[in-house]
């Protein structure tokens, strides 16, 4: 009898079935994939680690997370430094002087402040009713065409003027050139790749891929004294409320006969007439020295059963929706929900990875759970 089967190895599930390992606990870590470690996977090409379920950096604020992960495997640095690519003229990101540079060829912080003080002003909306408003509420018009209108407008299937304003809660803008899109004080890529890190946090535990859990569901709950679930939580429950809706991406890969595709790891389209929303060089988050290079243009896809679930919408039917859901899981005392599908919730990998933590401290992570690790 294990102590733990847990169902998915993404973050969530691997970091929970290390630590309950390290506590003496026998566990079963399946996936209905045929790799372990959920969307942190990469797959190798030519020596070039493939980041198969979109691009991933590494970054936190938390000493402690950062300390975690470097037990499992060496972090090389990294700092994220999307380009825009508008209609073929290039911009830095995240929006900073480079940027504001240029847009408006302006060299000094006061210019640029002013230039976008004078945008906003002559807009005059003090009460955006839609993303649009928003937007030039508080960048000005220039930046929101060129950068945000068409990207957003891609990403949602839909008019930045029918979309609600609080998609937008605000939008960073820097007085400096610096071109590092994450503020967090620790980032990096692990060496060798995400896959690294999965084999560390697995080590010594039993795994199995190509298994889902709904295919026999009393058997594999069977095996086990309790079960962590990190799949999507409306399928645990058969649907019975109706389906959580996710928004969802299409990945087209290929490898090209050349060193350097575009110099940079990822480089975002943010006109409305490219299909794509963004094209992700793979070699550059290594800094390999391979002769081919591998790219990846990422396409955005609506809400449908056939799409793999990336993105929660979080928007008030779905949540109330999950709300239904999750009173359900805490009715279950023997079965913990965990991670962006369990959860339903954006979670960078730093947070999921604190979330699964949470379990193994002193005190129980959900005060609605009969649970600790003393159990
Ligand atoms: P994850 O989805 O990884 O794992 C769940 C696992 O459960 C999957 O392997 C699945 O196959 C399995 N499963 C589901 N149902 C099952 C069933 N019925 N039976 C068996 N197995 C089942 N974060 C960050 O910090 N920096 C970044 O740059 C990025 N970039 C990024 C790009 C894109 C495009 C996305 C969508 C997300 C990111 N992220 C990110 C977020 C990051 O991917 C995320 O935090 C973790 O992968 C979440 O790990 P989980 O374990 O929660 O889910």
């Amino acid at each position: 009898m294990y102590d733990f089967l847990i169902v998915g190895s993404g973050l969530f599930g691997a970091v929970f079935a290390r630590e309950a390992h390290q506590r003496g606990k026998k566990c079963l870590v399946i996936d209905k994939r045929s790799h372990l470690g959920g969307n942190i996977y990469c797959k190798q090409v030519n020596g070039i680690n493939v980041h198969q379920y979109g691009p991933h950096i590494f970054h936190t604020n938390s000493k402690r997370i950062w300390e975690y992960v470097n037990q499992f495997v060496e972090f090389k640095p990294f700092v994220y430094s999307p380009i825009a690519n508008y209609n073929g003229s290039l911009y830095n990101l995240p929006f900073n002087m480079n940027t504001f540079y240029q847009l408006w060829g302006c060299t000094s912080p006061e210019e640029a402040k002013d230039i976008i003080e004078k945008q906003i002003k002559k807009e005059g909306i003090s009460n955006p009713q839609n993303l649009e408003e928003q937007a030039i509420s508080l960048v000005g018009r220039d930046v929101y065409e060129k950068l945000i209108k068409g990207y957003t407008e891609k990403q949602w299937g839909r008019k930045a003027t029918a979309l609600p304003p609080s998609i937008i809660k605000r939008l960073p803008v820097r007085y400096t050139f610096d071109n590092n899109y994450f503020n967090d004080h620790y980032q990096g890529i692990p060496i060798g790749g995400y896959n690294n890190l999965t084999r560390g946090l697995l080590e010594g535990i039993e795994c199995k891929t190509n298994t889902d859990f709904f295919e026999d569901k009393a058997y594999w709950e069977s095996l086990a004294k309790k079960v962590v679930y990190t799949g999507k939580i409306d399928e645990y429950f058969n649907y019975c409320f109706g389906k959580l809706e996710y928004r969802s991406l299409k990945f087209e890969s290929e490898e090209l006969p050349q060193k350097n595709f575009q110099g940079v790891a990822a480089v975002n389209y943010t006109d409305a007439e490219t299909p794509f929303t963004r094209i992700v060089e793979h070699k550059h988050f290594e800094g390999g020295s391979q002769s081919t290079t591998v790219i990846t243009k990422e396409y955005p896809l609506g809400n449908s059963p056939q799409n793999e679930p990336y993105y929660p919408i979080n928007d008030i039917k779905n949540t109330e929706l999950y709300q239904r859901y999750k009173a359900l899981s805490e009715a279950l005392p023997d079965v913990i929900f965990g991670g962006r599908l369990g959860e339903y919730k954006y979670y960078d990998m730093h947070q999921v990875i604190a979330s699964a933590l949470k379990y193994f401290q002193e005190k129980p992570h959900s005060p609605g759970k009969q649970f600790t690790m003393e159990e």
